[in-house]
């Protein structure tokens, strides 16, 4: 029940996730046009062939994120449905979570509701922030959640990051610091950053960050597969009020007429 409770808690409340985690890493913005189809269906190609070897999207199924996503049936079973699963199926996987907790140290948790449970600036912060870290046992870490089970299972694409120092410009209140005489920008070293070793991944750094946002829209639109609808919907009953309001208007008046 108090786990019932907390599931709740954390569901409809994303900002107190943040709270509850206890670290205040940075966190980069990501825009999410969930009107984008070509973005979410290049994301669930991401996520069948990357991530469901290890977690489900469970409540959701193949069927309609094929209807959804504008993917035929025929192209939805080639290239998204790896487990040998019907297209009438829900996204699981066979891994089973006592194995995994073995394995990995936690149970891989399904990402059906993911993105609404930490956001999609967290989600694409988090698959962008993994470094080699070789005191860990898949010899990387995890800057937005640290010593974290997962191994960085994207580093064929996005190529071995490291962490170190560098100058980093200061930043005070929102803005970019510059010196007032000399106009310089004023730096200092900061040891936590994250570097791309060139030629290591088969993805530029740009096109990772848009593969990431990509796989990060197809997560937000999982989460909440009717929200392209109910505002579809919440726009013909505001036509209809507007509409529904002028005859209301001239019938009063018809009423009124004969009172004065
Ligand atoms: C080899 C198995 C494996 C693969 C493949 C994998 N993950 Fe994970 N993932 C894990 C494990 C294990 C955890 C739990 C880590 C922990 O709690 O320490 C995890 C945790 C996560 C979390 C954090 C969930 C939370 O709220 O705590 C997210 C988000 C995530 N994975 C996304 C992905 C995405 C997206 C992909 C595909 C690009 C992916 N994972 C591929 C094993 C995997």
């Amino acid at each position: 029940m108090k786990k019932l409770f907390a599931a709740f808690v954390f569901a409809a409340l994303p900002a107190l996730t943040f709270a509850a985690g206890g670290h205040d890493v940075h966190l980069d913005k990501v825009d999410i046009d969930l009107t984008d189809k070509a973005a979410m269906q290049d994301g669930a190609r991401t996520f069948a062939n990357y991530c469901m070897g290890c977690h489900s999207a469970k409540f959701q199924r193949y069927e309609r994120v094929g209807k959804d996503l504008g993917i035929p049936e025929d192209l939805m079973l080639k290239n998204l449905v790896l487990t040998g699963a019907k297209i009438g199926d829900h996204m699981k996987i066979g891994m089973q979570p006592q194995d995994a907790k073995v394995w990995f140290g936690a149970a891989p948790p399904d990402l059906t509701l993911v993105a609404r449970v930490r956001g999609t600036d967290w989600l694409y912060s988090y698959l962008r922030s993994f470094y080699e870290d070789p005191a860990r046992p898949w010899g990387v870490n995890n800057k937005v959640f640290p010593n974290v089970g997962m191994p960085n299972v994207l580093v064929n694409l996005q190529g071995r990051q490291v962490i170190g120092c560098k100058q980093v410009q200061v930043v005070e209140g929102g803005k970019k610091q510059f010196d007032p005489l000399t106009g310089a920008p004023i730096t200092h070293e900061a040891c936590d950053q994250l570097t791309v070793v060139p030629k290591t991944g088969k993805l530029t750094e740009a096109e990772f960050d848009e593969k990431i946002q990509n796989l990060v829209t197809f997560l937000a639109y999982s989460a909440n597969p009717v929200k392209l609808e109910s505002q579809r919907i919440g726009t013909f009953v505001l036509l209809y009020l507007a509409f529904f309001f002028v005859f209301a208007y001239l019938l009063k008046r018809e009423y009124w007429k004969d009172v004065h």
